[in-house]
């Protein structure tokens, strides 16, 4: 009788291990689209947190062009992942992404950059986490409808510079966002005007500003907003290379990360007149916990979560920051 109780008590012990993986033995791969930007860096910063407190493996890929990510899922799949969250370069790859990874028997969940089917809808199948991007946007629009306002200008005179990145959804939303709050404000829409970035950073937005600047020499004061800080200091960047003052400027960025607090730590104002903070803890934390939640105890993410942001100032950072939990 002791003997059939213990063989059944170490049977049901034995299945509980089969059931859940050893935080040791999980492996989850976070793979970003463009490593040196400060917003990702965080992300991998945040989700090493939680491969810490879980003790599970976390694996760090920059992967910037579509063989990059390929790549990255077979090497996942060959060292033994279980799954891995991605933030892709390009959000057409979504069919292939979500074949490799079926293939390399990895689970996945998508982070900023939404997955789009061969129809351009968003894959619904997989999980993921983004910024809640029109509201984010329209923020972004306000604050600087409401500087417009505070520094007496007549709008008429006012050139916008829509950075943009047309082939992101995320993108697309963001500037759509701004102008829809900018023109509820009387904004004119004629005098907004596209600037497209090659590439999603500072030095494509310089570029594509600077034809714009060029284009409208007789403007003299501009605003400027992207699809994130990098989009906007490159087109502020431009504005300073052409000889704007800094005080006929305002550009809003989206991130909050070290490319803008470190704006916000020169000497003097520039151009860039605030950013909406989003949160990296929660996109690069969270998303590593739900997957290690989906791996080790069988717990699949929401198929959909949105992060806000919050508006922060030269003036206003820090508090803001503090109030976030971020420093
Ligand atoms: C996109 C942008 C990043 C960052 C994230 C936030 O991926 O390229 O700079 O804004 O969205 O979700």
């Amino acid at each position: 009788m002791r003997v059939l109780k213990k063989a059944v008590l170490t049977g049901v012990m034995a299945l509980a291990l089969v059931g859940s993986a050893h935080a040791a033995d999980v492996k989850i791969g976070f793979v970003v689209k463009q490593p040196e930007e400060p917003w990702f860096q965080d992300e991998w910063k945040f989700a090493q947190k939680a491969a810490e407190e879980k003790g599970f493996t976390l694996v760090e890929i920059g992967a910037p062009d579509g063989e990059k990510v390929q790549a990255a899922i077979d090497n996942l799949g060959a060292q033994g992942a279980q799954g891995f969250i991605i933030c892709v370069p390009d959000v057409k790859l979504g069919p292939g992404i979500v074949a490799k990874a079926a293939a390399n028997d990895l689970k996945l969940m998508t982070v900023d950059d939404r997955l789009v089917g061969a129809d351009g809808e968003p894959i619904e199948s997989v999980p993921h986490m983004g910024i809640s991007a029109v509201k984010i946007g329209e923020t972004v629009g306000q604050s600087i409808a409401a500087e417009i306002e505070a520094r007496g200008w007549d709008m008429s005179e006012v050139g916008a510079i829509r950075v943009s990145y047309d082939q992101l959804p995320t993108a697309v939303d963001r500037v759509e966002g701004a102008i829809a709050a900018l023109t509820a404000a009387g904004f004119p829409a004629e005098n907004i005007y596209d600037a497209p970035q090659a590439k999603t950073d500072t030095e494509a937005a310089l570029n594509a500003a600077t034809t714009v600047l060029n284009q409208h020499a007789d403007v003299k004061k501009w605003i400027a907003f992207g699809l994130n800080d990098e989009a906007v200091l490159g087109a502020v960047r431009a504005t300073e290379s052409v000889g704007i003052p800094a005080e006929n400027v305002i550009g809003v960025g989206i991130g909050g990360a070290e490319s803008a607090i470190n704006e916000f730590k020169k000497p003097s104002a520039t151009g860039f007149y605030g950013t909406v903070i989003i949160s990296p803890k929660r996109h690069g934390y969270e998303t590593a916990l739900n997957m290690y939640e989906w791996i080790a105890n069988n717990k699949a993410p929401e198929p959909l979560i949105l992060t806000s942001g919050s508006l922060a100032l030269r003036d206003t950072y820090v508090d803001v920051r503090k109030d976030l939990g971020i420093e």
